[in-house]
């Protein structure tokens, strides 16, 4: 299968390139083609060093939109509309995936103890401190609001969100997440399902359809926020029945 990763220069194409340029050709889609190069270079050459074949290409974003049956939307939430506006020419039947998470960061103010420490008035902004909060789009997700934006018959599916990418980088580490799927079409959902099942120990679950997927969108900045508070790194989930 050919994966296009646009935006697959940045820090979660990285590990998509190498989980599935094993098995897959993956091009990793960047706005500069020598950007894009390089980095397929870099990946090729970390899978070597574990002794694994990879079939990794670099393109500028429309090309690798053009060339693939998968299309990963790899790219910040604020830019990826006009991304999308750059590859719809391009968009014919291919199986789009959003990974895209609207958040951002917020401040809240912890009211110490009292009784332990005494705050003056002017000392109040020591206690507050950034958390992640969900940026909930217009249309309910960001799933939903570039579903709107993509040609007639393109099918999309959002997974991935909660996988953090420097794991999903680290060939040394054998991942055992789950990774909702949501959306509409079960056909490009048991695609999706099967890109999971592809990356060691990951497991696709079926979430519901493209509605559900801000479900699973504001779980990554609740995912971010326990690893900062309680000296964490890079956390996930995992469903236990
Ligand atoms: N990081 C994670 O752990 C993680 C986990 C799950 C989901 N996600 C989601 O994955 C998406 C990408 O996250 P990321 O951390 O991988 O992002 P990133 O590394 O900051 O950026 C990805 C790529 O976007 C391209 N880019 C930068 N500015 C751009 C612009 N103005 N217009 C178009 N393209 C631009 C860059 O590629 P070129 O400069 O080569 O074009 C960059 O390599 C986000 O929506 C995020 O919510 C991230």
């Amino acid at each position: 299968m050919k994966i296009a990763v646009i935006g697959g220069t940045g820090n979660i194409g990285k590990g998509f390139a190498l989980r599935w340029g094993q098995k897959h050709e993956v091009i990793v889609g960047s706005r500069d083609q020598k950007r894009a190069e390089t980095k397929a270079a870099e990946f090729t050459a970390i899978l070597k060093d574990y002794g694994l074949d990879a079939n990794i290409t670099g393109a500028l974003n429309k090309k690798a939109a053009a060339a693939a049956d998968v299309v990963v939307l790899a790219i910040r939430y604020n830019q990826v509309f006009a991304i999308i506006d750059q590859i719809k020419p391009v968009l014919k039947d291919q199986i789009v995936i959003s990974v895209v998470v609207p958040m951002a960061k917020d401040r809240c103010m912890i009211v110490p103890d009292s009784t332990t420490i005494e705050v003056k008035a002017t000392d109040r902004d020591d206690y507050k401190v950034d958390y992640f909060c969900y940026s909930t789009p217009a249309s309910g997700s960001a799933a939903e609001e570039i579903d709107a934006m993509l040609p007639d018959g393109i099918k999309l599916v959002s997974a991935f969100h909660n996988v953090p990418a420097a794991k999903l980088s680290n060939m040394d580490i054998e991942l055992s997440y789950d990774v909702g799927v949501c959306g509409n079409n079960m056909h490009s959902k048991k695609v999706v399902f099967d890109l999971v099942r592809d990356i060691s120990n990951m497991r696709p679950l079926d979430i519901g359809p493209l509605e559900t997927s801000s479900m699973v969108e504001s779980l990554t900045p609740l995912l971010i926020n326990i690893a900062i508070r309680n000296n964490m790194k890079d956390v996930g989930i995992k469903f236990i029945d």
